[in-house]
């Protein structure tokens, strides 16, 4: 077929999904491939799953069935489409996925996306393909450079500073996925940053699985701690913002904590995911953390910035988990006071320490703790966002609101705030009087600086 050829990429899952797909559709898109949102058009289909939790799995699996439509539709028009299965399900499910799902013609793990275009250049041919190795050779160092773009971008953008695992929660298909925990070297991050304020970008989040055990060869050949990648790029003129996620209670150093009060551009707002607020649970899980840990890590953490606002991550019906231990974790949620949280039912993955365990929780039982745990953090999260109204925030703008004439940016502690402003503010960072406050949002109107 003539003209040029389209690609679809869908992303499913977490924050690292979303730069990997970035990435991976400037990879294409230098192989002489442009974006559609249509699938139809698409001659390549490109699905970028998450293994996480069972529902996410079902989701991939799901689209699959429609994508084939698709796909015979397109044939019967004479049209090839290359379905290619990237991410954390190609890496656990592999060659599977295509016995499952004949349509597939590709399957790449996470750490050979700079072999994709290859990769689909081969599938064309007609050869369906399972590349889900761990490479000797470092993705970063040969995925195209971040090239400046023809508009400008978003303010806002994720880098992924380091990948992998190696804290083996028993529940947690991620050690599996993603591997061994793996952080990239301090130089080439700052590229990379630099490349992205040049497109416009004011505020980076750093991403890695367990982006606080993060610790890159530096310049001087020495490993560097996050505390202080944050403050070399705190240093880049341009770059306003900084912030990271997800961060593990182990990993919380006292420099990255005195970082929050020193680097002035480190954002009040950390993820510190719990999990569970029975220490027999959290042994079970290998947290390597009790309650009273993580309590009073909070406290530290508060003592040296007093308006940081605290995110989470908590299952719920982890196996064997009594009524009484699911109210220690509210008792946890009820001491820490959460700007937002995200809670799960837990799920049992294929290969984890955990599905292997008896005494599992009834769906029910599951499903209405999930229902209280998630009716007190709505309230914490309402309540904090409510705390906010009177207030003057430094809003970076991002986005265009749906409403004519109005923008959404973020306050620093990452709550969307509409407000009325020309869209000639984006990209800016402006001081705006909060008015009105939903349990989700802010609203307010722009203020001379
Ligand atoms: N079941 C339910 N939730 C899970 N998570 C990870 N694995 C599972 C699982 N098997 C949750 C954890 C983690 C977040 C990213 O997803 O809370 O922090
Ligand atoms: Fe999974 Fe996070 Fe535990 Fe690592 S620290 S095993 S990514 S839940």
């Amino acid at each position: 077929m003539t003209g040029q050829r389209k690609f679809y990429l869908k992303t499913f899952g977490c924050q690292m999904n979303v730069y990997d797909s970035e990435r991976m559709g400037e990879a294409l898109a230098a192989d002489g491939f442009t974006a559609t949102d249509d699938i139809g058009q698409a001659d390549l289909v490109v699905l970028n799953t998450c293994h996480i939790r069972e529902k996410a799995v079902e989701k991939v699996y799901s689209d699959l069935g429609r994508i084939n439509q698709v796909k015979r539709q397109r044939a019967g028009e004479g049209r090839g489409t290359v379905v290619a299965i990237t991410g954390c399900v190609a890496q656990a499910e592999g060659a599977e996925i295509v016995a499952r799902a004949p349509q597939v013609d590709l399957v790449v793990g996470p750490q050979s996306y700079h072999r994709l275009p290859d990769l689909v250049r081969r599938a064309r041919k007609g050869e369906q393909v399972v590349d889900t190795e761990f490479p000797e050779e470092d993705k970063f160092e040969h995925l195209p450079e971040r090239a400046p773009r023809p508009t400008a971008g978003p303010a806002a953008a994720f880098l992924t500073v380091q990948e992998g695992c190696d804290k083996f929660c028993t529940f947690c298909v991620v050690p599996y996925t993603r591997g061994m925990e793996i952080s990239r070297p301090v130089t080439q991050i700052e590229a990379e940053a630099r490349r992205l304020v040049e497109r416009g970008v004011r505020e980076l989040t750093l991403l890695g699985q367990n982006v606080n055990a993060y610790h890159g060869d530096g310049p001087d050949g020495r490993p560097h701690s996050l505390a202080r990648l944050l403050g070399r790029l705190a240093e880049i003129p341009g770059l306003e913002r900084l912030r990271y996620m997800t961060s593990h209670p182990r990993d919380m150093g006292s420099d990255l904590i005195a970082a929050h009060r020193d680097n002035s551009k480190l954002m009040p707002y950390l993820h510190l995911p719990f999990q569970a607020g029975s220490d027999r649970i959290l042994a079970a899980m290998n947290r390597k953390h009790t309650a009273a840990d993580y309590l009073r890590l909070v406290e530290q953490i508060r003592q040296t910035r007093p308006d940081i606002a605290l995110s989470t991550d908590i299952i719920v019906g982890f196996p064997g988990e009594t009524d009484a231990e699911f109210e220690a974790t509210l008792d946890v949620v009820r001491a820490v006071g959460f700007a937002q949280a995200y809670s799960f039912k837990y799920s049992p993955r294929p290969g984890t320490p955990a599905a292997s365990l008896d005494a599992p929780v009834s769906t029910e039982i599951a499903a209405s703790r999930l229902t209280r745990l998630q009716t007190l953090l709505g309230e914490q999260q309402a309540s904090f966002n409510a705390e906010c109204v009177g207030k003057v925030f430094p809003v970076l703008f991002e986005r265009a609101g749906r409403h004519e004439g109005q923008l959404v940016g973020r306050s620093p502690y990452l709550q969307p705030v509409h407000a009325t402003a020309e869209s000639s503010l984006l990209g800016q960072i402006l001081p705006v009087a909060i008015s009105s406050a939903s349990p989700f949002s802010l609203a307010g109107t722009v203020v001379a600086a």
